[in-house]
């Protein structure tokens, strides 16, 4: 059996354009994932987040069901375009939204966790050459400026960014998340501008001077194992890590880019004059805490016909998977973990999503026994308390997702929610998982 310290932080997490819904009301604009949806061959049956779960209209019941689950904390994000419809315009009806939310959050006992930017893009900086342009950090800081004076101490938790890796390289180099662009040296500076915009909101949190409040930033950690003890799939391993994961954490704790990959992507990347004097610098302003996304690991071996000669491969599919055919590997997390301590930072870690989809069927009593999702929690938070053991000092652990929603580019097709939804009526069901959670937050134990 192994149990939690009596503050360890339970949560489920969430973000704004995958369930809010009411995507043109109260003034919010399109961000580029609204664009994104209407291209066709985007996303999952052309499905969009214009309804999602409709939370918008629904928070109060979404919050009596966080309530019912016990949950000390609530994980959520901030959609920029409703909050700033335009360029410098101020929408102070969007900001309502979120200051009822944390006011229903408050009344009922749960801490919000506030992230700044997942992936909602405003369309009009977007227009204005999103995070292409270098100014989109100064955007990014009035944005922030503003949520923080706004909300104030209300919220003592704060996330800038959500994994920097998918904004980056998946929306400007694979093309499969919004914008859609596929331009590798794009991807660079866009990720540098993004986590430069994380730099200079952390020092703009500081300004602002809320004491008590914590801030730092969410990255997507992959772990990479060479598929074989070959010095290729090695180093094709080392460079996998280097472009998912060191490539975000060392400027972040180490105020510098890996410089075997920026060898490595030099080639591709058409130099990195878009770095300045002092950049780094900001970027690795203290945080006070790291957040984590943690999902699978990969497997990579050495191949010749790709960019960065490297290939991750999913490992151990026969025995383990979910349903986006990522192998479930909850010992990877604990490496992770133990390797973020060793190699990169001492502050607290909270685990800011981990969490499963599977093919769920709904039974005709409304009913969703979704053992899988149970026993892939189980296995990572068994995990998380044996890293506690040896001294990893994480924090809390926020469950992705309350509620089945929009999952990108898989539109509604893939489910991660310990709550059904039913997308026609809007109507919740609690998951067994949702039930098993609630019991494991009241004990603070797990068999
Ligand atoms: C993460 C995202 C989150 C959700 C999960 C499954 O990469 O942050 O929005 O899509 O994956």
């Amino acid at each position: 059996m192994v149990s939690f310290k009596k503050d360890f932080v339970f949560g489920v997490a969430t973000s704004s354009y995958q369930i809010e819904g009411a995507a043109a009301e109260d003034g919010r604009t399109p961000s580029i994932w609204d664009t994104f949806c209407r291209t066709p061959g985007n996303v999952y049956e052309g499905q969009t987040g214009d309804i999602a779960c409709d939370d918008y209209h629904r928070y109060r019941e979404d919050v009596g069901i966080l309530r019912g689950l016990g949950v000390d904390s609530y994980r959520f994000s901030i959609s920029w375009s409703r909050v700033f419809p335009a360029y410098g315009v101020y929408n102070p009806k969007g900001m309502e939204f979120y200051k009822n939310l944390i006011r229903e959050l408050k009344q009922n006992g749960i801490e919000p966790m506030v992230t700044l930017y997942h992936w909602d893009l405003p369309m009009w900086a977007y227009e204005r050459g999103g995070w292409l342009n270098r100014e989109s950090v100064t955007w990014f800081k009035e944005y922030a400026t503003k949520v923080f004076e706004e909300l104030n101490d209300s919220v003592k938790s704060w996330i800038t960014h959500n994994e920097p890796f998918c904004a980056s390289i998946l929306g400007y180099d694979l093309g499969i998340h919004a914008p859609g662009h596929k331009n590798l040296g794009e991807a660079l500076i866009a990720a540098h501008h993004i986590l430069l915009s994380h730099g200079v909101a952390v020092e703009a949190f500081r300004e602002c001077g809320l004491k008590d409040s914590k801030i730092g930033i969410t990255l997507n950690l992959t772990p990479s194992y060479p598929a074989s003890n070959s010095k290729e799939d090695v180093e094709a391993a080392s460079r996998s890590d280097g472009l998912s994961n060191r490539w975000f954490l060392d400027p972040v704790f180490r105020s510098s880019y890996p410089e075997d990959m920026k060898e490595a992507l030099g080639r591709f990347a058409g130099g990195f004059d878009f770095i300045k004097d002092g950049d780094l610098q900001t970027i690795s302003a203290r945080n006070d805490f790291l957040g984590v996304n943690y999902y699978t690991r990969v497997q990579t071996k050495f191949v010749q016909d790709s960019g960065l000669n490297y290939q991750d491969v999913q490992g151990n599919l026969k025995k383990n998977v979910t349903a986006m055919g990522w192998e479930i590997c909850p010992e990877a997390l604990y490496d992770l973990v133990l390797r973020l301590r060793r190699e990169y930072t001492r502050v607290p870690i909270y685990i800011t999503e981990n969490g499963a989809a599977f093919d769920d069927v709904l039974s005709q009593g409304k009913r969703v026994h979704d053992t899988e999702r149970i026993d892939y929690i189980k296995g990572h938070l068994r995990k998380i308390a044996g890293a506690n053991e040896q001294g990893a000092d994480v924090r809390g652990y926020y469950l992705w997702s309350l509620l089945d929603n929009f999952e990108w580019a898989y539109g509604y097709s893939k489910k991660f929610g310990i709550v059904h939804v039913d997308f026609e009526t809007q109507e919740r069901s609690l998951k067994d998982s949702a039930l098993w959670y609630r019991d494991t937050i009241s004990s603070r134990t797990i068999e």
